[in-house]
């Protein structure tokens, strides 16, 4: 594994009850990691970390998140530095490459994935298989899935090139597809992509021009999309990624790999929780009612949580987060949205929730979801897009966290065990006598 070596050794004993040593590993920063590959072999005992609390599942070089201190970083690069300096098309570049791109490189990349953002024609017939009030996730999933079914010249996971081909289509494609889901939802026309676009503009236009008239681009608007995109890209081993590592360790397609990501994204506890958050923001009306929710996230007995706060690796401020509530601000402001009751309802949640002796304890704070969906509201997205945005940005980090993958020679199909709690052998009885 480059980047990483081996720093000491943990002692433990083998099955004959001699010492057993197992190396201890640094990377570049963060904690070590004590290597089990042999463990069981030597011991005849598996780990145990469901849920994967103190598990690595590989060695990676894109994301690294510092939980305690708030951090996180792409490559090296802090997400506040690249939200405020950098834009989508180049953290893309910067996750499947390694480097911040050259301006020659930068307009070349910009410019392949601008050229595959159309769909294949025949694609738009699945969204007619649809109910017009299907979830937009749900078509997301279909047809990212159909894909593999359309582009057979980038689906040998084994050619290199193949690999890039798939990865810059479904980067380029996936503005398209959701798009399309959102204009079939509302019955407009689908509207086609415009080179002359930059990606977040492209979608921007894609999503909420009609054939009617011309649609009036806003610079902020674009600029907001594009960093909320940036803050979504990537975030190591997340849930939605670890089900697109999986799935390709078998040696799926991309695009059904990417597929199975945006279904387990879907969920509330992952990238459904923005939508939670409006859904929950609008349940709890006003702020006099603020208090009876926070009692509800801290009654054992009541299954409700405050979405939007909390996170497996962060228990410090999601630092996506500080950059939404900033980005809120601007986007308000720039629409002449004054008094947003959705933000302010949030702000007092986020105060009273900080200040409270269950979440300081718990260190749960607010984290990407929390302002996002306010500002999606904002910029006229419904509710039920808000989780097909995240799935959007975050198709750059699944496909390079795939090609890291698939690009490492040790790689292998990945197969858990288990610690089975079911019934001992027991014989067969015949339906007569049961
Ligand atoms: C994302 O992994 C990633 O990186 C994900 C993500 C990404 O970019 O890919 O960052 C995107 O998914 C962000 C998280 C969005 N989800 C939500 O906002 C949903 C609400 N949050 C929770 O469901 C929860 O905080 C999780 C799922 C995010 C994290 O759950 P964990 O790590 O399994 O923590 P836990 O459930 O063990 O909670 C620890 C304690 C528990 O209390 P005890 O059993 O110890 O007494 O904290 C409590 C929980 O009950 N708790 C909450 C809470 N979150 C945790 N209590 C009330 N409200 C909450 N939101």
């Amino acid at each position: 594994m480059s980047g990483s070596e081996v720093t000491g050794s943990v002692n433990l004993e083998d099955k004959s009850g001699e010492p057993l040593s197992l190396p201890l590993i640094s990377g570049t920063v963060g904690p070590d990691v004590i290597d089990v590959r042999k463990l069981y072999g030597a011991t005849g005992h598996f780990t145990y970390d469901p849920g994967f609390t103190s598990t690595a599942s590989c060695d990676s070089a894109i994301t690294y998140i510092d939980g305690d201190q708030g951090v996180l970083m792409h490559r090296g690069y802090k997400i506040e530095e690249l939200a405020s300096k950098s834009d989508f098309m180049e953290v893309c570049f910067l996750l499947l490459k390694g480097e911040l791109p050259t301006a020659e490189e930068k307009a070349k990349f910009t410019h392949d994935i601008t050229y595959h953002t159309m769909l294949h024609e025949q694609l738009t017939q699945f969204f007619k298989g649809f109910r017009r009030d299907a979830h937009p996730m749900s078509i997301m999933v279909g047809v990212v899935g159909a894909l593999s079914a359309f582009y057979h010249d980038s689906t040998d996971i084994n050619d290199p090139k193949q690999r890039m081909i798939a990865s810059y289509r479904l980067i380029a494609k996936m503005p398209t597809i959701a798009a399309m889901a959102y204009k079939y939802s509302v019955g407009q026309p689908f509207i086609y992509p415009d080179n002359e676009l930059s990606y977040a503009e492209n979608f921007l236009h894609m999503t909420f021009s009609v054939p009617a008239e011309k649609y009036k681009l806003s610079p902020t608007v674009a600029r907001a999309m594009d960093r909320i995109f940036i803050l979504h890209a990537d975030h190591e081993q997340n849930a939605s990624t670890s089900t697109v590592r999986l799935a390709g360790s078998s040696g799926a397609n991309p695009f059904a790999c990417i597929a199975a990501g945006i279904a387990c994204l879907w969920g509330p506890a992952h990238g459904g929780a923005n939508e939670a958050v409006l859904t929950m923001l609008e349940e709890i009306g006003s702020v006099d009612r603020v208090q009876e929710f926070i009692a509800k996230a801290k009654d054992k007995n009541d299954p409700f949580r405050l979405m939007g706060f909390g996170h497996r690796v962060y228990k410090n401020y999601d630092p996506r987060a500080k950059v939404m509530q900033e980005t809120c601000y601007e986007v308000l402001e720039e629409l002449g949205i004054k008094d947003e009751p959705m933000l302010k309802l949030a702000m007092e949640l986020e105060r009273i929730a900080l200040e409270d002796e269950y979440f300081i304890e718990k260190k749960l704070f607010p984290n990407v979801d929390f302002y996002s969906g306010i500002i999606l509201k904002a910029l006229g997205f419904p509710t039920s897009m808000f989780t097909v945005l995240f799935a959007l940005a975050r198709t750059v980090g699944w496909v390079a966290q795939w090609n890291e993958m698939m690009e490492d020679p040790g790689q292998k199909i990945g197969r858990p065990r288990q610690l089975y709690t079911g019934p001992g052998e027991r014989p067969f009885v015949p339906v007569e006598k049961r």
